[in-house]
């Protein structure tokens, strides 16, 4: 069974990953974020990618989803665990926590979001009920009590557009849809997942308040450094993750 991370903003490499070699893969979607990283973490065979490229040059709505997530099932993964970087709405969703959402709603548009379109020999309607897959949450939210990481075990993630940072307008109503994080590349990644029948769960790293929840502007060095403290905080989660496996 092939375990593999992506990782989003604040995490282009994964430190404590002994890499064996990388992997280009061409995709009939294209090219994915960047070569894939073959490595041992933790002692267990882990598969990284960069969501961004790993120099973070690639905004969320160009980055090639289907590329990335065709690639790793290709090379045999059929668990992945997401990274993603988040803004927080609920009130349990402070900068630099963790959270384990549990459900999606989808702002973005124009993407390249299925593999059904092309050449199909039947129309194909995935069940997206539960998005994320339900063992993988139950492992990452296992792993957070055994590290002692103050975790957020569950909330709805309202994935939007970006490249931009949402208005307060924005954010009152992703509030009143019922969600409670903010971030621009939780789609289409996970339904692509699931088309391909891969198990798929995210780690959100918050890494500010969403756009009007606080007095203050966003700052891009807030940002940083609760992603850094955050960022930290996912590499003690993998370390009681991986041996889990
Ligand atoms: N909105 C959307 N995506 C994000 C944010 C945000 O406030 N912070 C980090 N990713």
């Amino acid at each position: 069974m092939g375990v593999a991370i992506i990782g989003g903003t604040g995490l282009t490499t994964l430190e404590n990953l002994e890499i064996t070699h990388r992997e280009v893969v061409h995709t009939p979607y294209g090219e994915p974020s960047g070569p894939i990283t073959h490595g041992i973490l933790h002692g267990r065979e882990v598969l990284f990618l960069a969501r961004h490229g790993y120099g973070h040059t690639i905004p969320p709505h160009r980055v090639n989803y289907r590329a990335n997530i065709w690639a790793l099932q290709h090379l045999g993964v059929d668990r992945l665990f997401a990274v993603a970087a988040v803004g927080g709405i609920g009130n349990a969703m402070k900068p630099a926590r963790i959270a384990f959402p549990d459900q999606i709603i989808d702002y973005t548009w124009g993407r390249n979001h299925t593999f059904f379109e092309d050449d199909l020999a039947h129309v194909t309607h995935i069940d997206f009920t539960y998005p994320y897959d339900d063992a993988m949450r139950q492992l990452l939210i296992e792993a957070a009590r055994e590290a002692g990481i103050d975790a957020v075990e569950s909330g709805t993630y309202g994935a939007t557009q970006g490249p931009r940072l949402e208005t307060a307008a924005e954010i009152q109503r992703l509030q009143q849809d019922g969600c409670d994080l903010v971030g621009m590349t939780g789609m289409p990644e996970a339904a692509l997942a699931r088309e391909l029948g891969m198990a798929y769960a995210t780690s959100a790293v918050v890494a500010n308040w969403g756009a009007g929840l606080q007095p203050e502007p966003i700052s891009m060095a807030d940002i940083e450094r609760h992603l850094e403290d955050g960022m930290d905080r996912v590499k003690q989660l993998l370390g009681a993750l991986i041996p889990s496996l």
